[in-house]
């Protein structure tokens, strides 16, 4: 087998991959309700800064969220984290608060912010930090196919 070990130069770096670091990434998906208004500045000046995103009676999107972590390879099971676990633990810990809900008046953890898609990302962040296997590294939080925060603790 020589000449197959020697068309694949890395073989020999897969014997040892621990000192490698990569950043692995789940992919969640729910929906909300929610309005932009400031309730310190007048009606005519949030619909001014907000224009439809003000609209009284609240409107919805189709949030993807996508959470990575960082870490090395675990030798023992050749993954960095355990996909599952952070499905189950982004489940408990984000999606079943928000899922369905409305995130001006439903969120104890937005209570008094305006909830753009920046003030979530950051309540997600402080939802996740700390509590999943590996490092959090980055969370992507897509309010449309179109439109995405980064946040990354900073
Ligand atoms: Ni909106």
């Amino acid at each position: 087998m020589g000449l197959a070990a020697s068309a694949h130069g890395s073989i020999d770096t897969l014997k040892s991959p621990s000192t490698s670091t990569l950043i692995v990434t789940r992919r969640v998906h729910f929906n909300a309700a929610h309005r932009l208004h400031n309730p310190e500045l007048s009606d005519a000046e949030n619909r001014r800064l907000f224009g439809l995103c003000n609209n009284a009676n609240f409107h919805g999107h189709n949030y993807e969220l996508d959470v990575s972590v960082e870490g090395t390879i675990d030798p023992t099971t050749g993954y960095v984290v355990d996909l599952g676990v952070i499905k189950r633990l982004v489940e408990e810990r984000v999606t079943s608060k928000l899922d369905h809900r409305n995130l001006n008046l439903d969120v104890l953890e937005l209570a008094g912010t305006i909830p753009t898609t920046e003030n979530l990302a950051v309540a997600i962040w402080r939802m996740l930090n700390g509590a999943l296997p590996g490092r959090l590294k980055k969370i992507v939080l897509w309010e449309t196919p179109r439109n995405c925060v980064e946040y990354d603790g900073r």
